[in-house]
């Protein structure tokens, strides 16, 4: 299992656990407050725009070029803006903080 942490617009931090799909997946599933993925992970919609902690940022990797063109249309861009429907849950990324952007 791996270890997602969410904190909400309202500061307040949920963590919880996945093995398959990815983090917006995980977040619908789990309720996570400001990550609805209205597009169904087809990165066309940014309901699923997270900053990734910056210590995390390695692991997590950059978006790709697609992925930045949806991005730039959103106000709240920063250099950890990441679409969660665009990263799969795998071993690595256990422990991450994602803060969500929307
Ligand atoms: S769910 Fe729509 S862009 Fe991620």
């Amino acid at each position: 299992m791996v270890k997602i942490t969410f904190i909400t617009q309202e500061n307040e931090t949920i963590t919880v656990e996945g093995n398959s799909g990815s983090i917006m997946e995980l977040a619908v599933n789990n309720t996570i407050k400001g990550i609805d993925g209205d597009c169904g992970g087809v990165c066309s919609c940014a309901t699923c725009h997270v900053h990734v902690a910056p210590e995390y940022m390695e692991v997590v990797g950059p978006p790709s070029e697609i992925e930045n063109d949806m991005l730039e249309l959103d106000d709240n861009v920063t250099e950890y803006s990441r679409l969660s429907c665009q990263i799969p849950l795998k071993e690595t990324l256990d422990g991450i903080v994602l803060k969500v952007a929307n």
